[in-house]
């Protein structure tokens, strides 16, 4: 699993390289595809309650009232129905890329299973929505959706009669079941939205707004593509007749053509095998948990700065216990800690410049003490040689930093652990001659505002900052992932450059001397800016109507074989004699005993002389006394062709108690029913 990863985060970090460079860290969709999920989202509900204005919920009138709002009102409903489909296609995109970067990035153990899970859900709520939606424009595509999806429900024991049946024929199609859908079609996206809520509740600022430049292009990208190429229907259903060749939407239907070829049975336990390990993946190959933050009473005054910093909502401000004259003090949270460290960072007790007590800060890592940062601090800049002594201070998940005699990397959790009073006290205490602050890709740190706050305490936008008498041109900071090595080492030799000739160093942000490293000319990021959204936008359009599936082959016809049928009750009703009557409890005393049990029955189905079904069929219920069922079809060559079909229902061992024999004249794709009612005589062909 750990080599998966590994590979997955290479792909990643090399993609994401190249992305970055044409959109810039800003921009960059890779680093925020939850919030890209939450704009489509919006733009998916909007462009929804619209076409819901128009949209008949009668089955009859259904297809008609899309066509009308498609055609007749291009300029808005069409418009609008287009931004629905391809905003929701590209939702699954984005939920998919946005679920394999996590897991490639190992960003579901310890309390982070917990967006794991949620986002599972969240996932299986799209699918809903997806199919669901496809099933409301009742076109073919509708049809061939609401038979397979009915038919993979009627596996579950969770329905008396196949509810696949609703849709053999125009006479069976029930208006309530279809309204129905309609009603889960929006009661699911708003649950949806809850578990979205769920799914990032743990998580302090949270990003649910794509950065500006970005929302207004994706949204732009998703409105030519719908003026361009406007979504349609495909021909209305024709219960009559099965569909034969369709244009799938593949981002929500992959499974319906693995279910034509393997069947129900093989893809429910293809699903489920695969839930269970996507549900399990945050505990395989757990490793051993980093000790959770540690409060130090006697050094908290309740300030709450590490509750404002701490990424995952993990500190709480309680009600004072101990006596001091503060009104507050800090709780951790076991579950929600991920031992980032950033709030050690936030701590304005952190500092290093105490002589006469030790160095205990009111919060931090008892793995990775702040008084053992310091001495490591200390032992290793005192062996630092030249005019460019650096101290590097890292985190575990960005790019590597060359080690050298003028150079100390020293490890941490987060970068966001370090107290800005220790970059002063490197400065002061003239340990080295520049500390440089070198944690993961731009704005894209593992523990989600590690970069951010440095950013802001270095800038002193953010308490606890860095004093104003550091001379900032001596405090370099260098955002880069594990592959770019090269751009790590190039900053660290400009900032030893610098530190040596005097010149002014990075400040924090956004470096001019990176930005020009980092991407091309404005002109060569617009143009791979557009080259990218068309990409998508083709992607999109291609992928939601093609390739095309094959249903049913050419020259084929569908026979389907349903109906439910009691078979007779095992014993015959006795009647009961005064004295057995007698014997019973008054509310218990009926004329005749009837034993529930049922005869399980048993068919046959013989197509142009080929014995195609031979089977037994149980009777539903705990008692085995309620109705059974059959639904099976056949694909079986257009023309003339023999049926002849037969039923047993009463036990018996020879022979059978209804047959039906005929010969039709099947059209091509002619979806023909066999259905079955004792008291209209037996067996109907229609
Ligand atoms: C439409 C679907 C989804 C939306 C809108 C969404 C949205 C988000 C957002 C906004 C965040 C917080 C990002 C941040 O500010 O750091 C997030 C984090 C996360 N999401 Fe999703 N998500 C979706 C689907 C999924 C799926 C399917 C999974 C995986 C099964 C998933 C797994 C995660 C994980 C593990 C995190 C936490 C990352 C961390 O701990 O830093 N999400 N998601
Ligand atoms: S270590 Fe990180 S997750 Fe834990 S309390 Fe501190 S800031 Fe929050
Ligand atoms: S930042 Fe430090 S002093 Fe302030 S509440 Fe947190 S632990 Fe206490």
């Amino acid at each position: 699993m750990s080599w998966l990863k590994r590979r997955l985060r290479a792909l990643y970090e090399h993609a994401e390289d190249g992305v970055e460079r044409v959109f810039g860290p800003e921009w960059n969709p890779m680093r925020q595809l939850g919030a890209l999920g939450w704009l489509l989202f919006w733009i998916i509900a909007g462009s929804g309650l619209y076409l819901y204005i128009f949209f008949d919920t009668g089955v009859t009138q259904a297809y008609e009232s899309i066509r009308s709002l498609t055609y007749e009102q291009w300029w808005a409903g069409g418009i609008m129905r287009s931004l629905h489909r391809y905003a929701s296609d590209a939702l699954v995109a984005v939920a998919i890329v946005h679920m394999l970067r996590e897991f490639a990035f190992d960003r579901l153990r310890g309390p982070r299973w917990f967006a794991w899970i949620t986002g599972l859900v969240v996932l299986g709520f799209v699918y809903v929505c997806g199919i669901t939606g496809y099933w409301m424009v009742w076109d073919r595509l509708a049809q061939y959706v609401a038979v397979t999806t009915s038919e993979l429900l009627d596996r579950l024991p969770l329905f008396v009669e196949p509810i696949a049946r609703n849709f053999l024929g125009d006479l069976y199609l029930s208006g309530r079941f279809f309204t129905l859908m309609v009603y889960v079609h929006i009661a699911a996206p708003l649950l949806m939205l809850l578990f979205m809520w769920v799914h990032i509740m743990r998580y302090a600022e949270a990003k649910v707004t794509p950065a500006r430049g970005l929302s207004w292009s994706t949204a732009g990208m998703l409105l030519a593509l719908s003026l361009i190429w406007p979504a349609v229907s495909q021909p209305p259903a024709d219960l009559g007749h099965v569909p034969t060749v369709l244009g799938l939407d593949w981002f929500y239907l992959p499974l319906y053509p693995v279910i034509d070829r393997w069947g129900v049975t093989a893809v429910w336990l293809a699903a489920l095998a695969t839930s269970i390990v996507l549900v399990l993946l945050p505990w395989v190959g757990r490793r051993r948990r980093a000790g959770i933050a540690v409060v130090h009473l006697d050094n908290c005054n309740g300030c709450g700065r590490c509750v404002e910093d701490c990424p995952f909502s993990a500190i709480t401000l309680e009600p004072r216990s101990d006596g001091a004259p503060f009104a507050q003090q800090v709780l951790v949270n076991a579950a929600h800690c991920v031992a980032c460290g950033i709030c050690a960072g936030a701590c304005p007790t952190a500092t290093p410049f105490r002589r006469a007590t030790a160095l205990v800060p009111g919060i931090e890592l008892p793995d990775d003490p702040l008084s053992r940062l310091r001495e490591e601090i200390l032992a290793r800049g005192a062996k630092l040689e030249g005019t460019q002594r650096v101290v590097v201070l890292t985190c575990q998940h960005g790019a590597t930093v060359p080690e050298s005699p003028s150079v100390a990397v020293i490890q941490t959790p987060c970068v966001g652990m370090v107290p800005p009073p220790f970059i002063d006290f490197v400065l002061a205490r003239k340990i080295a001659d520049g500390v440089l602050l070198a944690g993961c890709r731009e704005r894209e740190c593992y523990h989600r505002l590690g970069y951010e706050w440095t950013e802001q305490r270095i800038a002193a936008k953010r308490d606890p900052n860095l004093r104003e008498r550091v001379s900032r041109d001596r405090v370099g900071v260098s955002w880069a992932a594990p592959t770019q090595s090269a751009l790590r080492r190039a900053e660290l030799e400009l900032f030893q450059r610098e530190l040596a000739g005097g010149s002014p160093a990075p400040r924090s942000g956004l470096n001019p001397w990176r930005r020009a490293r980092l991407h091309g000319g404005v002109a060569w990021r617009t143009l791979g800016q557009a080259l990218a959204y068309s990409c998508a936008a083709a992607l999109l359009a291609y992928f939601s109507i093609a390739p095309r599936h094959e249903v049913l082959g050419p020259k084929l016809a569908m026979v389907n074989l349903s109906f439910s049928q009691a078979g007779r009750l095992k014993e015959p009703c006795t009647a009961l004699t005064p004295a057995e009557l007698a014997k019973l409890p008054i509310n218990m005393r009926r004329p005749r005993d009837c034993r529930r049990e049922r005869w399980p029955i048993e068919v046959q189905l013989v197509i142009n002389g080929e014995l195609m079904l031979s089977g037994r069929y149980a009777p539903a219920g705990l008692w085995s006394d309620g109705p059974s069922t059959v639904y099976k079809r056949f694909a079986v060559p257009a023309g003339q062709t023999t049926l002849s079909v037969r039923l047993r229902d009463s036990g018996r061992v020879e022979g059978f108690d209804y047959t039906r024999s005929a010969t039709v004249d099947l059209e091509t794709a002619q979806n023909l029913v066999i259905d079955f009612h004792a008291e209209q005589g037996g067996f109907s062909i229609h």
